[in-house]
């Protein structure tokens, strides 16, 4: 089987629709969503919409949860905060039910997910080393676990007792090591690489590959100023911060 996991899509629809143009050309078999389908960007519906068409599997992210009131808008810096404002406005309640019923955790046999960590999930903590990667990874059932969230792509291994960070684009899973990966974000990166960040999986060859493309950023960047939202989530976006 070849699994798509992908994270962080924000409402950005010219990001999520370049990652789709590539997936067609993968044989997927099945997709995963790590959340964050909403916030930010300008065109949460759209996205929404595409995502549902794929019928992945979904855990939530705090922006879903947020526009669903299920998560604290203190959480939120004041730019952040307006953004889930904005989306709160235009979606419908079907949306927002939708979004307000996506588990927080999903777990199988062979590999799990989650937006933020496993040891305390709906606090929706960054996990950015190798200390907050140990407490999750002791929550694992299986070897194998994606989350998102920061927006950064990268692979946190256990080997024995010790735990170190990779960033790779492609790399061969064994048996006797277990997996943190992040699959980065689709719609608004911050590792200082504006191209979105998705992730294929084939669970034949073990092998698991982190895909960078191009896209239509300035479309993207038009469609926030003209929705009103705050000019910094545009500018952003070109510098993948
Ligand atoms: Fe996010």
């Amino acid at each position: 089987m070849r699994y798509g996991i992908f994270s962080d899509i924000h409402s950005n629809l010219q990001a999520m629709e370049a990652v789709l143009e590539s997936y067609l050309k993968e044989n997927i078999d099945k997709y995963f969503c790590v959340g964050d389908i909403v916030g930010y960007a300008a065109n949460p519906i759209e996205c929404l919409d595409w995502v549902r068409k794929l019928n992945p599997v979904i855990v939530a992210g705090n922006h879903d949860w947020a526009v669903a009131d299920l998560f604290d808008m203190e959480y939120f810096n004041p730019i952040a905060k307006q953004a889930v404002l904005w989306t709160k406005e235009v979606l419908g309640e079907k949306e927002k039910s939708f979004l307000g019923n996506l588990p927080m955790v999903f777990e199988d046999e062979n590999f799990s997910l989650v937006h933020g960590t496993l040891d305390n999930p709906q606090d929706f903590d960054y996990l950015t080393n190798e200390f907050i990667a140990k407490r999750t990874f002791a929550f694992m059932k299986n070897n194998l676990l994606f989350v998102g969230h920061t927006h950064v792509a990268g692979i946190f291994i256990e080997d024995g007792g010790s735990i170190s960070y990779f960033e790779e684009e492609s790399i061969k899973l064994t048996s006797n090591k277990r997996y943190i990966v992040n699959v980065g974000s689709i719609g608004q990166p911050r590792d200082g690489n504006p191209r979105p960040s998705f992730c294929i999986f084939d669970t034949n060859t073990k092998v698991l590959e982190t895909r960078r493309i191009n896209y239509n950023i300035q479309e993207a960047k038009k469609r926030i100023i003209e929705a009103g939202l705050p000019s910094y989530l545009a500018e952003r976006l070109s510098i993948g911060h």
